[in-house]
């Protein structure tokens, strides 16, 4: 089989890696970067080490700490005004998927200046080169860092676009984690191991994305539990930044599906956290996989540390991995449909958008919409 992959962008990685910026924002020609962060990652104290360091090295900067989460396009209009006010030559994205999406997003409407965001993001190409972007992940999650697009909300319609484009460098230091709430730590590790799982069911596998993939679950299974319970464990941390980077690194290559076309029906109807939805439906794309998918399943299984019995039909292959990861978010701290004010009815008003997500077309399994439609529902009947 013909398969494809991309060589994303060089990623600086360990302990302390975010004081390497001055010397890669030196590397990649940029003086005068615009950082792009949010308040919480300000209030962290992240912005201001950052601008230290900056300050320290002798750079000008100018920053923009009002992304909003889901990266909404008027933010990456605002930010780019404040770009060319300034003069930057670079933007860098210190903070989750929203604010290093947002970096992605701007670098390339700094530099197409006579196009608008919404032009962007509805598929209407870019001539000029996107400014240098660097990008800073302040959470374990997202992997945007290496993926290949930005995805931005479009205000016109609620839904969510990519552009196609991509940074310069990331830089991924785990001590920039450390402080992260368990509840955080759990919705962004679940995004993760959201990823990993579809990009290894989805419709274009490749033996890249497919040992990333694997690598990213058992690394996942093996640190989420532990960084939850002790945000200060560095060994947990690094394992999770990895995970996070390689599950990203995957679902470029191959993609997400069910699950997310799903989280986004989810997010933009019940304004759901990404990470919190994406945990719900794990479990139950786990379960449809194994039905359609029992070998590419039971590898999973294996990764996530659970050995199924040969001898499992694929529907009892689906229901002991929808059981086994139904106990790991319990242990992680991830609260019930119910415990949210979620009922079925709720969930399954998502039915329409998450059939009509263009991502559902790449599962790697002939899902069917009810199916779909019936694993959103099962999202509270079967997480209790
Ligand atoms: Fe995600």
């Amino acid at each position: 089989m013909i398969s494809k992959y991309v060589q994303p962008c060089p990623i600086t990685f360990g302990r302390g890696a975010l004081g390497q910026l001055p010397a890669l924002l030196e590397e990649a020609g940029v003086c005068r970067p615009l950082i792009i962060t949010d308040r919480g990652v300000a209030a962290a104290g992240l912005l201001a080490r950052t601008e230290r360091l900056l300050a320290a090295g002798g750079v000008s900067y100018t920053s923009y700490d009002a992304m909003l989460p889901d990266t909404p396009d008027y933010c990456c209009t605002q930010a780019a005004q404040q770009a060319a006010e300034f003069g930057a030559d670079g933007v860098i994205g210190l903070g989750g998927g929203s604010c290093m999406d947002a970096a992605k997003a701007v670098s390339v409407l700094c530099a197409n200046r006579e196009q608008t965001i919404t032009q962007l993001i509805t598929g209407t190409p870019f001539r000029q080169k996107p400014l240098p972007s660097i990008l800073i992940p302040t959470t374990a999650g997202t992997g945007s860092e290496s993926t290949i697009f930005a995805v931005v909300s479009c205000s016109e319609d609620g839904r969510k676009r990519s552009l196609f484009t991509y940074a310069s460098m990331g830089v991924l230091d785990p001590e920039l984690t450390v402080d992260l709430p368990p509840e955080v730590t759990a919705y962004t590790g679940m995004d993760a191991l959201a990823h990993a799982v579809e990009a290894y069911t989805s419709v274009r596998p490749n033996p890249q994305s497919d040992l990333l993939s694997l690598d990213a679950i058992r690394r996942i299974a093996a640190w989420l539990p532990a960084a939850c319970r002790e945000g200060q464990n560095m060994q947990a941390r690094e394992n999770l930044c990895l995970a996070s980077n390689f599950a990203g690194i995957a679902f470029n290559n191959s993609a997400t599906h069910i699950g997310h076309a799903m989280a986004h029906a989810m997010g933009a109807i019940l304004h759901l956290s990404h990470g919190i939805a994406c945990a719900w439906d794990v479990p139950e794309v786990l379960y449809l996989m194994a039905r359609y998918l029992p070998e590419k399943a039971r590898q999973i299984g294996c990764a996530l540390g659970i050995v199924p019995a040969q001898e499992l039909s694929g529907e009892e292959l689906g229901e002991v991995l929808r059981r086994h990861v139904h106990r790991f978010m319990k242990e992680i701290g991830i609260p019930t449909c119910a415990a949210l004010g979620i009922d079925e009815e709720k969930l399954a008003s998502c039915g329409d958008y998450a059939v009509s997500e263009k991502l559902r077309g790449l599962c790697g399994a002939p899902v069917t919409n009810g199916e779909i439609r019936q694993a959103l529902v099962n999202c509270a009947r079967n997480y209790r």
